[in-house]
């Protein structure tokens, strides 16, 4: 019976997750990359929703960890980077993947992921596992040869560690203060898949967070729980989410502690975002490499040190879809399901449709301008296409939170009708009090 459930469940969630895919694509969020050629290996292209969700994701993270606060600062380095980083951060030699080639049909994967029996035949002979190493190489200049060789960075992360006396000596911090960092890092995976969870491109939104050695503990816990809160802030179903410590045998040879946030993806937990303490490993690695001193002198104690680090690491595609396959939900209206996506405001690529109740000048007009007073503050849509009954609902599957109906008697009385996507329920709001009601209603 038990079994029988868990099937049933297990069957829900993948229903869940090729219903929320098809949105993306119907929608506007997201593309398979190259679709005209016949797509390209798990990439992905945003559309125009999507881009914007996108870079919701990152503004809200942004302004969490950098706006918001005093100790830490922002950082855009580099994607291109030379060997002797990699070299320093250890990626040259142990960023790899174990990989087999199953004897019967060729087919190559990570041995871990297989428990020993090929996906594609059932076989279960392979070839001894030859570690692989996940960056992408490529070259710098006209000239090939070992000089111009350079690396697609893996993690956004050693741009802030080879950064790390830059900021401190133009920002005038002292630890504990962070470098943060957004932007696509590339890891040429043996599997990608599971729609945008693994992809060979992607985006992190990751932050060093520099500290007194003796206090790296206090603030590895600190940071765990502040990155778990964010998801939840943001609209996570907290009984989706959960906190995964890794066994002190199971940590990454950089690591003296590590917590995986982990959301219940259609396939189970899996892993949103690393919080981790790195101790002194980078700064020492990367000060050893270069000769540079990667320290800070507290003149107040007269001592000088190597910085620990606090690491959390976040995927920003990765989080997105993790938004949106909790956010989407269906509702039997009397036999008709309505498709919602319960997105938090700030999340939401569009947060108010502005809605004339017919196509006639006379509304068309008074609606743009009460469309001009939104934009300022708000993302918005100008949809005069089809019923009103329908274009609510293409809005609700969008997960925007309000549409506005300007109809015939906002000609008389100067206000809408602002209909909430949630309970449906719809108000009458004077028109000079629209922006105000609605601000009023949107967490910064
Ligand atoms: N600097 C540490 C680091 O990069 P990671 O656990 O390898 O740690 C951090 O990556 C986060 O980046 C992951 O939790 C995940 O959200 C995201 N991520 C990693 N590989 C990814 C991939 N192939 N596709 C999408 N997101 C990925």
């Amino acid at each position: 019976m038990d079994e029988l459930v868990e099937n049933l469940d297990a069957a829900k969630a993948q229903e869940k997750l090729e219903k929320v895919t098809s949105l993306c694509k119907r929608r506007g969020f997201i593309f398979p990359s190259a679709e005209i050629y016949g797509g390209f290996r798990s990439t992905y292209d945003y559309g125009p929703l999507g881009v914007q969700m996108l870079r919701n994701v990152k503004d809200q993270w942004w302004k969490t960890m950098v706006q918001f606060r005093d100790d830490v600062v922002g950082l855009d380095a580099a994607i291109l980077s030379p060997p002797a980083i990699w070299a320093a951060s250890g990626h040259l030699e142990t960023f790899t993947d174990p990989l087999v080639d199953c004897k019967k049909c060729q087919g190559r994967w990570r041995e871990d992921k297989i428990n020993g029996v090929c996906p594609t035949c059932g076989s279960t002979t392979f070839t001894e596992p030859r570690a692989f190493n996940l960056m992408f190489k490529t070259q710098a200049g006209p000239v090939e040869g070992d000089g111009a060789t350079a690396y697609l960075r893996p993690e956004t992360a050693q741009g802030m560690f080879t950064n790390f006396s830059n900021v401190l000596n133009t920002m005038r911090k002292k630890p504990p203060f962070g470098i943060a960092q957004i932007g696509k890092s590339f890891r040429n995976e043996i599997t990608p898949g599971n729609y945008v969870f693994r992809t060979r491109e992607f985006e992190q939104m990751e932050m060093e967070f520099f500290v007194p050695p003796e206090d790296a503990e206090t603030w590895y816990r600190y940071w765990v729980e502040e990155r778990f809160n964010w998801y939840l802030d943001l609209g996570i179903h907290p009984d989706h989410l959960r906190k995964n410590e890794a066994a002190p045998e199971d940590l990454a040879h950089y690591s003296r502690g590590t917590t995986d946030i982990e959301f219940l993806f259609p396939w189970g937990f899996d892993e949103l975002e690393g919080v981790a303490n790195r101790g002194d490993f980078d700064l020492s690695a990367h000060a050893a490499a270069s000769g540079e001193r990667l320290e800070y002198f507290d003149q107040g104690l007269n001592i000088r040190y190597t910085p620990f680090v606090i690491e959390p690491a976040a995927g920003a595609t990765r989080a997105m879809m993790a938004f949106l396959l909790d956010a989407y939900d269906e509702e039997d209206l009397d036999g008709d399901v309505r498709s919602v996506l319960r997105l938090d405001p700030r999340l939401a690529p569009v947060q108010v449709a502005v809605l004339p109740l017919s196509k006639k000048p006379e509304l068309e007009e008074p609606a743009r301008k009460v469309l001009r007073a939104l934009q300022s503050v708000f993302r918005c849509d100008f949809d005069t296409t089809q019923s009103i009954g329908k274009r609510y609902r293409r809005q609700d599957e969008i997960g925007t939170p309000w549409c506005v109906t300007v109809d015939f008697d906002s000609l008389d009385d100067h206000a809408v009708t602002v209909r909430d996507r949630d309970s449906m329920e719809q108000q009458r709001i004077a028109i000079d009090q629209l922006v105000a009601t609605l601000v009023a209603s949107v967490q910064r």
